[in-house]
């Protein structure tokens, strides 16, 4: 049954101008499916994450959200929105707001829970992340590894069914890539779905249940965390992975 998948992609194209930066992507993510995405700088790993979050309208083809298209008429986009988190590369936090508010506005405005209600949720969360003993603090304060941090307790406040990772430690000093990692695994063993963006290998060999290598905005190849470290079958695969072996 079609609905038993939380997101079906199915000829996915996406083109700016005349440049094709997505062609053709297939592919399914299902209830507590990690799903790394991996792949060269520009093939195309962002604007399919912003894809299927609306942040870009597809050229072509079909998101799926439990068997509905996320672009059709009838389809209730800002519900789909509040069940579809984001983190992103440069945390995105609000700078005039502490770490607790940032982790409550949208519980408050968006799910429209009561002040109280969305103090709970967001202590939850930035408990479950280690960020509580930081609630006064604001953003310019804390370092990338902790902004990163309460951004995820943000995503994880709004109670989304999926959240969605793009290069979530791309930005952190090296010492503070483990922190945010940790968190991210945690939620891993938790049965979270997560589709996550990153060029952490060892990481995404570890945590996926999937894994999706991109190139020039194609799927060149995709399976289980073995198929793609252990036996990868395409010769891109093979050299995008031996830059990393060798680095
Ligand atoms: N809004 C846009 N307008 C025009 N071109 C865009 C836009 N967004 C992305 N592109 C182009 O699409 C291609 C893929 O970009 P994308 O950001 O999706 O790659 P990526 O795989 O996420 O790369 P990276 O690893 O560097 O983040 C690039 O050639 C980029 O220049
Ligand atoms: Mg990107």
């Amino acid at each position: 049954m079609a609905d038993n998948h939380v997101f079906e992609i199915k000829h996915l194209s996406k083109t700016f101008g005349t440049n094709a930066v997505l062609k053709d992507i297939d592919f399914r993510v299902d209830t507590g499916d990690v799903t790394c995405i991996i792949g060269a700088s520009g093939s195309g790993k962002s604007t399919l994450l912003r894809c299927i979050n609306l942040l870009e309208t597809p050229t072509s083809g079909e998101i799926l959200y439990h068997g509905n298209g996320i672009t059709g008429k009838n389809f209730n986009q800002s519900a789909y929105r509040a069940k579809v988190g984001m983190v992103f590369q440069s945390f995105n936090l609000f700078s005039n707001m502490t770490v607790l508010e940032n982790c409550m506005v949208g519980v408050v405005k968006v799910l429209k829970k009561s002040k109280e209600e969305a103090k709970e949720l967001a202590m939850k969360y930035l408990e479950k992340v280690g960020m509580a003993p930081y609630v006064n603090a604001k953003p310019r304060q804390l370092s990338g590894g902790q902004k990163q941090r309460v951004a995820i307790a943000r995503a994880l406040a709004m109670q989304p069914e999926v959240i969605l990772f793009d290069e979530p430690t791309s930005a952190l000093d090296p010492q503070m890539v483990g922190e945010v990692l940790a968190v991210i695994r945690t939620l891993a063993e938790e049965g979270f779905t997560m589709i996550i963006v990153t060029h952490e290998m060892a990481f995404a060999r570890d945590v996926s249940s999937h894994v999706v290598f991109m190139a020039d905005g194609v799927i060149c190849e995709e399976g289980t965390p073995q198929d793609i470290f252990e036996n990868p079958k395409e010769y891109k695969t093979k050299d995008f992975l031996s830059r990393f072996r060798n680095s």
